[in-house]
């Protein structure tokens, strides 16, 4: 039998459905991933400066790359996977199923896309929390602060800005005004507890789950599916390449997600 017809017909049958999705999904609407070609800013690879240690070291330099980045998400559209994800959990809800959306993605394209109670295990590049009383706040504005007007250019011959602490974005309590960093689990830090709570919760209940767009080395989402697997439950990877979870999964659809997601979820 046809292996996509096999997977949708469970698909069909299923009540409560996991879809785990990393920067691939996001690739096809111009988002790099960070293993791919995309993964430097100006001489810097992003990884080495989405953690607490550049930031504390410079702080002008971190804001910087996360104006660009929050630049390149916000002119961004979410494609023909996140909507096919979005459109097959509205419809999913009104047949009284499940479907719980976990994403390693900062973008919010699965939310601009109609998609309902994310659970972003990375936080997200629109959001800010305060370095001194720890707030939360939701922040769209672009620039984020007037000092990084057009700040971020990703060009390798652009200076960095230096620019002062007190330019940068702080906290908007009167009382506080505490230097904000990005609302983001940088590399070395550990993940909100409830928010992976939330994802334990999905892994050990669901009866079907879709793998998308990750390479599945980052811990712990790259626990999740094959978690999932284990218990016997069907997994679908879907990916450019085969990647080092592959072999515990029953299905692996190789091609870009907006072909094969689409096809996996359309009605
Ligand atoms: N869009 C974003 O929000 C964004 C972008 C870059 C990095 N990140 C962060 O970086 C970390 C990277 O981990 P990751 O596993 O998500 O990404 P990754 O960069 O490690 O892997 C991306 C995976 O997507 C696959 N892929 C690329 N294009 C695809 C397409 N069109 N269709 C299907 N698959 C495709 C690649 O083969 C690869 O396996 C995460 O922690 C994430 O928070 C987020
Ligand atoms: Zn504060």
């Amino acid at each position: 039998m046809n292996i996509m017809k096999s997977f949708r017909e469970i698909l069909q049958s299923s009540r409560n459905v996991l879809i785990l999705t990393g920067s691939g999904i996001s690739a096809e609407s111009g988002i790099p991933t960070f293993r791919g070609a995309g993964g430097f800013w100006r001489k810097y690879q992003a990884q080495s400066l989405a953690t607490p240690e550049a930031f504390a070291a410079n702080p002008s330099l971190v804001w910087e790359f996360y104006e660009y980045r929050r630049n390149v998400a916000n002119e961004a559209k979410p494609n023909k996977a996140h909507e096919a994800i979005a459109n097959f959990q509205n419809r999913a809800l009104k047949e009284g199923k499940n479907v719980t959306i976990v994403t390693q993605n900062i973008d919010e394209l699965h939310q601009r896309a109609g998609a309902k109670d994310v659970v972003e295990l990375h936080g997200s590049l629109f959001k800010t929390r305060c370095t001194v009383c720890h707030e939360v706040a939701v922040n769209t504005n672009i620039p984020i602060c007037p000092a990084l007007k057009g700040k971020g250019s990703p060009d390798p011959n652009v200076m960095s800005s230096d620019i002062a602490k007190d330019d940068l974005p702080r906290c908007q309590k009167e009382s506080c005004k505490g230097l904000l960093r990005p609302h983001i689990v940088w590399f070395g830090e550990s993940l909100n507890e409830h928010i992976l709570q939330q994802a334990y919760d999905a892994v050990e209940t669901c009866d079907a789950c879709l793998v998308i767009g990750t390479s599945s080395v980052v811990y712990p989402a790259a626990m999740f599916a094959p978690q999932v697997a284990e218990r016997g439950v069907p997994v679908a990877e879907f990916n450019l390449e085969t990647t080092p979870a592959t072999r515990h999964f029953k299905y692996h659809f190789e091609g870009p997600c907006t072909i094969t997601v689409v096809e996996a979820l359309e009605p």
